[in-house]
């Protein structure tokens, strides 16, 4: 049974979010496909409240959205967002996206699938666990069943300071979160192989 992990860097820069999110990635073991998405790389724009993904099951905006649609959000079984903090919450860009998804909760597409947090900040208590909980919002408000980390660290996701930017230099704490969460995907991989021996 081949898994698919995407992981979505919310931040509009390949830095710090990124570099924690690789790091997540490389330190899955099980066997998967991995994808690593940069919203920066795509033009998304914000949701204009036409309704139209609710009267005709499709979204009207010109720009990037379907191509992340296709290839990676539907694709994903396990989903790691990860965003920097921004005033306290997500950035801008993961916020349009966010919205932009409404024209996939009318089908339900992302039901069911795996998702967990990940957020950077530049201060310790900077709002990295209100960035977690705003990305925990979407995947409960789309029914997808949210995972945190496993232990020893288990809280609400991966929580990171980044103290410096080049290099990027992390917290302790923050790094071992970034491998409690891989352990956790391997968890799940594992159960999700599981389950599907025994159906
Ligand atoms: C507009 C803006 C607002 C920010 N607000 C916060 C904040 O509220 N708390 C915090 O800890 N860091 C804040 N930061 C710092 C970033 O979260 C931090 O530099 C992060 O590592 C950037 O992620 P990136 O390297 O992936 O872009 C802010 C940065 C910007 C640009």
């Amino acid at each position: 049974m081949s898994i698919t992990v995407v992981a979505i860097n919310g931040s509009p820069r390949k830095k710090s979010t990124f570099k924690a999110l690789e790091m997540l990635l490389e330190n899955i073991k099980e066997d998967c496909e991995k994808y690593l998405v940069n919203l920066g790389d795509f033009n998304i724009k914000p949701c204009q409240a036409c309704n139209v993904c609710i009267s005709k099951g499709e979204c009207v905006i010109e720009d990037d959205f379907l191509k992340l649609e296709s290839k990676l959000l539907k694709k994903a079984d396990i989903l790691i967002v990860g965003s920097p903090v921004y005033f306290g919450n997500i950035t801008a860009q993961l916020k349009a996206l966010f919205d932009r998804t409404r024209v996939l909760r009318r089908k339900w597409g992302l039901k069911n699938k795996f998702l967990g947090a990940l957020a950077v900040g530049r201060s310790t208590h900077g709002g990295q666990e209100h960035v977690l909980q705003a990305i925990h919002a979407w995947g409960l408000i789309h029914s997808m069943f949210i995972f945190s980390e496993s232990d020893p660290t288990a809280h609400f996701g991966a929580a990171l300071v980044c103290k410096k930017d080049d290099p990027v230099e992390f917290d302790e704490w923050g790094q071992k979160t970034i491998l409690s969460m891989a352990k956790k995907v391997d968890e799940i991989i594992t159960f999700l192989r599981k389950i599907k021996v025994e159906d």
